[in-house]
């Protein structure tokens, strides 16, 4: 089975092609390197011993598409390709709607174009805005979305709901992830923020090797046990499994499915703090700052509708997930250096 990755390159996409490539299937990338390195795409090769077909082409460009699916019979699609940095959401909005929604809509009638018919899209626990945690996948999806981020999630979901609707063969899995963290054991691939990172663990493990000064615990009065935020992070490793797991629904025809990937567990941010200070062995700096606007209490996901319909479950611990993070910063101090 023959998959095109778009933004395989990046974090999640290149440790999907790790697991997807390791479990024999064959990986085609489609990825424009705007929040990524070439050398990802040798790393997953180094790791797995096997080449990956890579395109450098941007995927509102139907043109280059169209040629992708050409040159390969392309059987699913896993699309990851995405901007995804919060704050600049709010700053630049149209460019998050245009690059988000216009490259899934030229995806998709590609895909159609080509009869190719099944597609997992990276959705985000954003979706669920506002509403109380812990989510359901039945929880009600309200416009309480804080961000035009998490808005181009809300309206793919919608329009690949209203496309399975409409084309009965075709098969959308809308992945909704929660915190993902943690790196490839073999520290060779992982996270590579651009500048100054905005979520928590880079910030930490950049603090762990002294490239920041202290870590900024973001408010510790929310309504929390330690009054520090909840997130359900997740090991990417995890991540990338549950996306080989829900390939395995597209044998069924299963139409449109929802599935949250987390862990079910919540961590606070102190809790974060500390795991990665067992992890490193000695106190890390860090300051109580005001509140992060737009900042939920708590967040985390009830699991278990991925481990009755995909017998996927979240195995890897908060060590793992601490050790593994440091092993890739202490192995790339300043990531992928190109
Ligand atoms: P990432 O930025 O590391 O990877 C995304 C990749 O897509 C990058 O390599 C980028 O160069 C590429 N890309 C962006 N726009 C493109 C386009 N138009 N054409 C071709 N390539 C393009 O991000 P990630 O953390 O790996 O996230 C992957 C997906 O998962 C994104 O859709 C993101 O929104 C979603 N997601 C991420 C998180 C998270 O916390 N990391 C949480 C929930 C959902
Ligand atoms: N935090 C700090 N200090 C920091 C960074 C974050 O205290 O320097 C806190 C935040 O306030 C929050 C927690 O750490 O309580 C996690 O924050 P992140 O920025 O790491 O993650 P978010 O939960 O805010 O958002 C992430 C992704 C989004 C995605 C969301 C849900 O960045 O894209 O998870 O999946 F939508």
């Amino acid at each position: 089975m023959r998959i095109l990755v778009t933004g395989g390159a990046g974090y999640i996409g290149s440790h999907t092609c790790v697991v997807l490539l390791e479990k024999g299937y064959d990986v085609v990338i489609i990825d424009n390197l705007s929040n990524s390195k070439l050398e990802a795409v040798r790393r997953i090769e180094k790791i797995t011993g096997k080449t990956v077909k890579f395109y450098e082409e941007d995927c509102c460009d139907k043109e280059a598409l169209r040629k992708i699916f050409t040159e390969n019979q392309i059987d699913a699609v896993i699309h990851f390709a995405g901007l995804k940095a919060v704050g600049e959401s709010v700053s630049v909005p149209l460019k998050y709607y245009e690059n988000n929604l216009i490259s899934t809509l030229s995806l998709v009638s590609i895909m159609k174009e080509f009869g190719c018919n099944n597609i997992i899209f990276s959705s985000s626990a954003t979706v669920y805005g506002t509403a109380p945690a812990p989510y359901t996948e039945e929880t009600t999806l309200t416009l309480s979305t804080t961000n035009p981020y998490g808005t181009t999630k809300l309206f793919i979901e919608r329009i690949l709901t209203d496309y399975c609707f409409a084309e009965k063969n075709f098969n959308a899995i809308l992945l909704r992830y929660f915190n993902p963290v943690g790196a490839h054991e073999s520290g060779l691939i992982g996270e590579d923020p651009n500048g100054i990172p905005n979520n928590l663990v880079p910030y930490i493990t950049q603090t762990a090797v002294g490239k920041r000064e202290r870590i900024n615990v973001f408010g510790d009065d929310y309504n929390t046990p330690d009054g520090t935020g909840v997130r359900d992070y997740i090991h990417v490793m995890d991540l990338a499994e549950g996306h080989v797991a829900s390939l395995k629904k597209f044998e069924e025809n299963c139409g449109l499915k929802i599935y949250n990937l987390g862990t079910g567990n919540g961590y606070s941010v102190l809790e974060m703090i500390h795991g990665f200070e067992r992890a490193i062995g000695h106190p890390l700096p860090y300051v109580i700052a005001p509140r992060r606007p737009g900042d939920l209490d708590i967040s985390y996901a009830v699991t278990d509708k991925a481990y009755n319909e995909l017998g996927w479950k979240a195995v890897k611990t908060l060590d793992d997930m601490c050790v593994d993070s440091m092993r890739w910063q202490n192995m790339n101090p300043n990531g992928y250096e190109e």
